[in-house]
């Protein structure tokens, strides 16, 4: 794993928002996996301000949450279209996140896995990771699902992402998110954190062993993962 130190979250950005120009660049149709959360909002500021031509991209987004529709403000979808996709070229046809509005959500995550399964290769997949060490949404567990699957919400995540929310009490307890393995099918992962709040989790993920109590941890056995972050989340770093 390469670790990239920025002087800030700006810094963070642009870098992140450059290497994604590069895999536009480098391929044709480039499949674009991308993240939800407060971290990559800056990354997509910055791709939505270079003026890049999408309009060959696949996207795939990590998770969603279960129970939210894509008009609903704090979906996943919605979130999408708000902070990146209305803003570039990209054919809204061409993004795909997770659907958890369905009644079956298993069913949903298994389609999901299909069409990832279709799609065969992810160019670049950016992610962000959670106070817990969570990716997506897989959470720390004895042991985690290889492919898109339902997963039951951390309180701790919960409690994370109650701040997006009018209440605690509308925070969807579950959500379907890409496996450990469907994320391994990128062949380059860039891992975002900022800030003194994943200070400590970012520690952990760099010093430690591998475990899926800290499900970024097992990304140290893929072969091309950049962690790029600002100096207030390396700061516990040796
Ligand atoms: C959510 C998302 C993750 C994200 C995490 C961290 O739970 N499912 O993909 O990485 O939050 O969010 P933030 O970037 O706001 O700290």
């Amino acid at each position: 794993m390469e670790i990239k130190i920025t002087k800030d979250y700006q810094e963070m950005s642009e870098l992140a928002a450059k290497e994604v120009a590069k895999v536009l660049a480098e391929v044709k149709q480039p499949v674009l996996g991308l993240a939800t959360g407060s971290t990559p909002v800056g990354l997509y500021e910055e791709l939505s301000k270079m003026e890049l031509d999408f309009s060959k991209t696949v996207s795939v987004n990590l998770d969603e949450y279960i129970g939210l529709d894509g008009n609903h403000p704090q979906s996943y979808r919605y979130f999408m279209n708000e902070k990146l996709f209305n803003h570039i070229n990209i054919d809204k046809k061409n993004t795909y996140v997770p659907d958890g509005s369905l009644p079956d959500a298993q069913q949903a995550a298994r389609d999901y896995e299909e069409l990832l399964s279709k799609l065969g290769r992810i160019d670049l997949q950016i992610l962000g990771i959670g106070n817990n060490g969570h990716i997506g949404f897989n959470e720390p567990d004895r042991a985690l699902s290889l492919p898109t699957h339902v997963v039951k919400l951390e309180e701790s995540t919960i409690e994370a992402n109650a701040r997006f929310f009018d209440s605690i009490d509308e925070v969807p307890k579950e959500a379907i998110t890409m496996g450990v393995g469907s994320i391994f099918k990128a062949k380059k992962i860039i891992v975002l954190a900022s800030g003194k709040a994943k200070a400590s989790i970012i520690k952990s993920l760099v010093d430690e062993y591998v475990s899926t109590e800290l499900p970024a941890s097992l990304l140290k056995f893929h072969p091309n993962v950049l962690l790029i972050i600002d100096q207030a989340a390396a700061s516990l770093l040796d």
